[in-house]
Formats: C-alpha cells, structure tokens, sequence
C-alpha cells in the first residue's frame, strides 16, 4: 500500500527552531493575554499583509464574528453572503443572530456575483460578506461601488488568501474588513489562530477587545465580548512560520504547476477562465493577482464547442476520482459541498436558488495540495485525475 496522502498536511517549522522562539515565555510567564510574541507577529503580520492594524485571534471564526459586529448595520438583519464556503462564514453570520441571505456566485471566480448581491440589498441589509473563494480575489471594484451607493459594509473571508496582493495592495486592505485565518491547514498557520485587518485605529481596539471579553483595563466592558485571545504559543509558531512563507509557497506553486501540466495536456486551456477542453475547469488566472496556491479544486464536466462555457456532470466524476484516489490510499476533500445553505443546521434555503454555486458544490474536487507532497506523488495523483476524466468518453 503506498504511503496515505491527505488533501492537506500543515507546515510547520524544525522543532528547534519552535524551541528557541517559545523560551522566553518560560523566561517571563507570559503565554496569553497579548503577550511579547502575540505583539511582535501581530507587527510582522501588518507588515508582510500590507495592512494598518491586524487584532489577532484564537481562530478565524471568532475573527470574522468580531468583524461583522464591529461593522454589521445596527437595527438591520440579514447579511447578504455566499453559501459556496465553508461553515465557518454562515455560522459567524447566523452566530450573532442575523439571518444570511445567500446569493449566487460567479461562474469564473466562484466568488459572490455583485449584480446579484445589488439585486437583494433592502432595508433590512446590515452588511454585504464576500469570500475570497480558494484565494480567487472577488470583484473588490464593484463591491466597493455597491457599498458607497447603499452605504452598506462590505466584509471580507478572506481565510484562503493569506499573502495575496491585487494590484500590488495586500487583500486585507480592500472594504471596512478582512478576515484571515491561520488555521493548521491554510497557506499560514499559527496551528489555530485568525485576524481583522481593518484601517482605523479606534476600531481596531473594538474588534481587539471582542477577543478579550469586551473589557476595558480590568474594570469595564462596553461591548459583549467573548476569551478569542491568541496564545504566545500560536504566536511563537506563527513567528517561525512566517520566515518560512516564501519557500513553501513557491513549493505550493510548483505542485500547482505539475496538475496544471498533467490535467490540460494536449487540450485547449484558456488560464483567464480555467476552461479546459478536456472537460475540466481550473482556477481562472485573475490579472494583477499575486496568488497563495492555497487550493486545487478541479471542476468536473463539459466545456461548450465554443471554449466559453461549462457544465458540469452532476458529480459522477467527482465520485469516480475519490474512489479512484482513495483505491491508491490519497483522500482529496470535496470542498465545498454540500452548500452551507444545505447544512441541516441551516434548512434556510432553497439550494437551486443558486444554481451556479450549486453546479460548483456538485462537481469540485480539491487535490493534496501542501509544501512537502513530493512533486513525484503530484504527477501520480494528477494521472489518476486525468484517467478518470478522459475515460468519461
Ligand atoms: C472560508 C472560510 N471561512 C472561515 C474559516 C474559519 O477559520 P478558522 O478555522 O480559523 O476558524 C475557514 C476555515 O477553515 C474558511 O475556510
């Protein structure tokens, strides 16, 4: 049997080096409570992101919950997003007792399509939550435009798009927040942990002390808060790992690469809309996007003659590939499906109100995408993928 194969493995530092950054919290006794590690990633992480302030969190929920309430409308209700995501951005909306409306994404970006977003802003919208689907950058120009017109909040998921600049400007910098996650298995990671980036520095404290129970000094809370603070010890394996950023992102482009060139050889590939002849759609190559090589989802079905349009098989590649992979002991992750407004928590809404998002969730197929999957086992996993479409007839 050959060695099992995740969809994801996190990177982490030597061990050594963890050693050495960790010491100095024996030396003061300081492991929470925005200590001298949690101050000093916090600073490198504004600088590497590009951003004026980054609160720091225990995870990336927590961050996008402290978000949403730090910008949501008061006195409104619903919150416009996506449901092509993972639970984690419904759940924030939902958590704080808002009701998501979810809206349709674009077919090229898989990103929440903004004509459709303008279509359902009412009285009752208290803010707009894109996401930057697998790092794919949402159209940030006409959402800007959406926001000013309604004077409507736009917050960004961007918990797939650490390290990713458009147009030379981190992403964080884009709409009243971002929010980054650094869970174990995304491009960064501080095992779990998450940030807001957003640009004031009075709102920056407001969203900081969400993360430590609303309080001000040791006497008062003004706002509800709740314990999201992050541990010197994330702190610490965040520090280490980002001296590392560069080489395992160029090792995750590399593995990228060697699906790309397994997956469309021979075949019409257009890299502005992913379309592959062969009956595959790729990431689309976005201009003035500076990409994490955080995912590989491959959409499976039927491009049109024309090259221009895609429909996708209603899964029966998809399940033909896990069952292929899974034979040779690799375990690929059908992300996302279901919708998250399919969940059973959720049973708000009716999934073939977003039929584009709904074809996505149907026939995607995220490979094993990590800085240390050997390029070797990449070429192996990527000619299983290519036998299983191709042999579709
Ligand atoms: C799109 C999206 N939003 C939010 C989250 C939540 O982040 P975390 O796992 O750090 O709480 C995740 C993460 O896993 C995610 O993929």
């Amino acid at each position: 049997m050959r060695k099992r194969i995740n969809v994801t493995k996190p990177s982490i530092p030597p061990i050594d080096e963890y050693c050495r950054e960790i010491k100095s919290a024996w030396d003061t006794g300081l492991l929470t409570n925005f200590g001298p590690l949690e101050r000093k990633l916090k600073g490198q992480l504004e600088e590497f992101l590009g951003v004026r302030h980054l609160p720091l969190f225990a995870n990336g929920h927590q961050a996008l919950m402290a978000a949403i309430k730090a910008f949501a409308l008061p006195g409104r209700t619903s919150v416009i997003t996506t449901p092509f995501t993972f639970a984690s951005t419904t759940e924030a909306i939902a958590g704080l007792g808002l009701k998501p409306v979810f809206c349709d994404v674009d077919p090229v970006t898989y990103t929440l399509d903004p004509a459709k977003v303008e279509a359902l802003i009412d009285n009752d919208t208290a803010a707009i939550v894109p996401v930057h689907v697998y790092g794919n950058v949402c159209d940030t120009e006409s959402f800007d435009r959406i926001s000013g017109k309604y004077n409507i909040p736009v917050i960004y998921d961007a918990a797939h798009c650490f390290g990713v600049t458009k147009n030379a400007k981190g992403i964080g910098t884009f709409g009243a927040a971002s929010m980054f996650s650094f869970h174990a298995t995304k491009a960064f990671n501080t095992v779990e942990g998450g940030a807001v980036a957003v640009s004031d520095p009075e709102t920056a404290d407001r969203i900081k002390r969400y993360s430590s129970y609303g309080l001000i000094g040791t006497e008062d809370a003004d706002v509800l808060g709740t314990n999201a603070k992050m541990t010197e010890f994330s702190a610490a394996m965040g520090i280490c790992n980002l001296r590392h950023i560069g080489e395992v992102t160029e090792k995750r482009k590399n593995i990228c690469e060697i699906y790309t060139r397994i997956l469309t050889e021979g075949a019409d590939f257009d890299e502005k809309t992913g379309l592959c002849a062969s009956g595959i759609k790729l990431l689309p190559k976005q201009e003035g996007v500076e990409k994490n090589y955080a995912y590989f989802p491959v959409i499976f079905g039927k491009t049109s003659k024309d090259g221009k349009s895609f429909k996708g098989d209603g899964g029966v590649t998809v399940e033909k590939c896990v069952k292929a992979l899974e034979a040779e002991n690799v375990f690929p992750r059908r992300y996302f499906h279901p919708l998250t407004s399919e969940l059973s928590c959720m049973k708000l809404f009716d999934k073939n109100a977003t039929p584009v998002a709904k074809e996505l969730s149907e026939n995607v197929l995220c490979l094993p995408l990590y800085a240390d999957l050997d390029p070797a086992d990449a070429s192996f996993i990527g000619g299983i993928v290519r036998d299983c479409f191709l042999k579709n007839g």
